[in-house]
């Protein structure tokens, strides 16, 4: 008999969160354990890994995904659609500059084009250093104060350039030891 020899061919099964580490899957799947059972526990999941980790791994799609009974892009889809969620972790500080009406009505727009080229990034990104990500976000509640900016937890209001690099090199200062 001289016919070709025949291959088998193995699939390789990737385990359910490969590329996770220990702690990120540990909280990967209490998350999911925690509030699989409630009705639209998909966006819960997603704030509870971001709020734990910072961010939502991309390598945490599948697991989720599995937990939940959805498919991979469907976890996607709802990540992508939310400009809240990010798949990559956020600088040490996170910079959220109001892009909503009252604060382009005093200048928000010249200062977001002023925060980009000072920053080098755009929305959604994190400076080479690591020291911050810029976000968007629709209304602070300070409308009467606008342009309206959020350094982490902290609301700064009439925001001029100037102002912003202050406060861009305050975020960007070594941290003092101690
Ligand atoms: S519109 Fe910017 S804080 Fe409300």
């Amino acid at each position: 008999m001289t016919g070709k020899p025949t291959r088998r061919v193995i699939p390789i099964q990737r385990e359910v969160g490969d590329g996770l580490d220990s702690r990120e899957r540990a909280t990967v799947a209490a998350a999911c354990g925690r509030l699989k059972a409630e009705a639209g526990s998909l966006l819960p999941v997603l704030h509870a890994v971001q709020s734990a980790l910072g961010h939502v791994p991309k390598a945490a799609v599948p697991m989720i995904a599995g937990e939940l009974n959805l498919s991979v892009a469907e976890v996607h889809g709802v990540i992508s659609f939310y400009h809240y969620f990010r798949t990559t972790p956020a600088g040490r500080h996170v910079v959220h500059v109001c892009r909503a009406e009252a604060c382009q009505a005093v200048g928000a727009t010249a200062l977001e084009a002023h925060a980009k080229r000072l920053l080098g990034i755009d929305y959604h990104g994190t400076t080479a250093d690591g020291a911050v990500s810029l976000e968007p976000v629709y209304c602070l509640g300070n409308c009467a104060l606008g342009p309206s900016v959020m350094v982490d937890e902290r609301l700064v209001g009439r925001v001029t350039t100037g102002r912003f690099d202050e406060l861009m090199s305050d975020c960007r200062a070594p941290a003092e030891s101690s």
